[in-house]
């Protein structure tokens, strides 16, 4: 959806979105992300997500955590985490989360950063529109505090992130950027169709 935009972007931010281009689109037509955008969404759909989700967030912030602890100063993630607010939710939901049979590496230089950090920062973005849609379904019914994401600050944050990528990840490292962006989409991908294989296992319709 995003990726037909013609928005002015840095010329990073152009190479990671083109280079995600395909691998996005797997995941907006997963079958366990697309039901939170079609008419009727159904709760069980929406636990289902969310418990797939969880390995992915636990993976990536920890791999993320790891590298800016050995960088201090260089960029707050803190305000960032989301990791809790998608356990919350799962908790109120009584669902535990799916196992995630996959390992992520931590960073080893800047351009590895940003690109997962473009990944898991830019997955906010259509977080806020699956949010608006979910609450249009469900109001108040059920807990939506993952993708509420950041919320009013949302915007800020995006900007913020790219004023930190534009200014930290030298062209030399723009392929490392788009590698690791698009190796996380390919992990997110494999997982969430493990996750799909294993749900459906059992199922009679
Ligand atoms: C874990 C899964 C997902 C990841 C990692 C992800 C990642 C991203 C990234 C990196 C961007 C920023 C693109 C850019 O401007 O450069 C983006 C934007 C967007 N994504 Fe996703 N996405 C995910 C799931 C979804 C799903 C399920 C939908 C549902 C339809 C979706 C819809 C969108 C939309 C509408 C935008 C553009 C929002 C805007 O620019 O305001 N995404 N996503």
């Amino acid at each position: 959806m995003s990726e037909d935009r013609t928005d002015l972007v840095s010329p990073l931010h152009a190479q990671l979105r083109a280079a995600t281009k395909q691998p996005h689109h797997a995941l907006d037509h997963h079958p366990l992300l697309a039901p939170l955008v079609r008419a009727d969404p159904q709760q069980a759909d929406y636990a289902a997500a969310l418990a797939a989700l969880h390995g992915i967030y636990a993976l990536a912030e920890t791999a993320m955590m790891e590298f800016l602890a050995r960088h201090p100063g260089l960029f707050d993630y803190t305000p960032r985490h989301r990791l809790s607010a998608l356990e919350a939710d799962l908790a109120v939901l009584d669902k535990a989360p799916a196992p995630i049979d996959a390992t992520l590496p931590m960073p080893k230089n800047i351009g590895e950063l940003v690109g997962m950090l473009y990944t898991i920062e830019g997955s906010t973005r259509g977080g806020q529109f699956i949010y608006r849609h979910l609450q249009q379904r469900f109001g108040d019914a059920i807990p939506l505090s993952f993708f509420a994401g950041y919320g009013e600050a949302s915007e800020r944050r995006w900007e913020e992130f790219w004023q930190f990528a534009d200014a930290n990840c030298s062209q030399a490292e723009f392929p490392d950027a788009a590698q690791s962006a698009v190796q996380l989409f390919g992990l997110i991908e494999a997982h969430l169709d493990r996750c799909y294989a294993a749900f459906t296992v059992g199922r009679t319709s």
